[in-house]
């Protein structure tokens, strides 16, 4: 397992997600407060991106179908999914965001 550069620091902002396209799936990137959240940018229902979808604090809902999950935990929240999205560990080094990935 590694950490992978995805992003800088100053892309990722509050109520807003951005996604990015790694060599393991597109990877959606959020922040709360000071703390930089990644996870999984493909709903478990029917695998369509997170990005684009309603925030509520932790919370993302599905554009497609309105899935909820929580962003920190990838607790699915509401059906129609019913599988939790990947969570991945982030560590800010200097301007740049990194996720471990494997
Ligand atoms: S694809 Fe997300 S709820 Fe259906």
């Amino acid at each position: 397992m590694s950490f992978l550069r995805v992003a800088r620091v100053a892309e990722v902002s509050e109520g807003r997600l951005i996604s990015v396209s790694t060599r393991y799936g597109r990877i959606a990137l959020t922040r709360i407060g000071d703390e930089v959240l990644a996870f999984q940018d493909a709903c478990t229902h029917d695998d369509a991106p997170l990005e684009g979808g309603e925030l509520d604090g932790e919370i993302i809902q599905c554009p497609r179908h309105g899935a909820r999950f929580n962003m920190r935990t990838g607790e699915c929240l509401r059906m129609p999914a019913t599988e939790d999205i990947e969570t991945y560990e982030v560590r800010l080094n200097g301007e740049d965001v990194e996720v471990k990935l494997d």
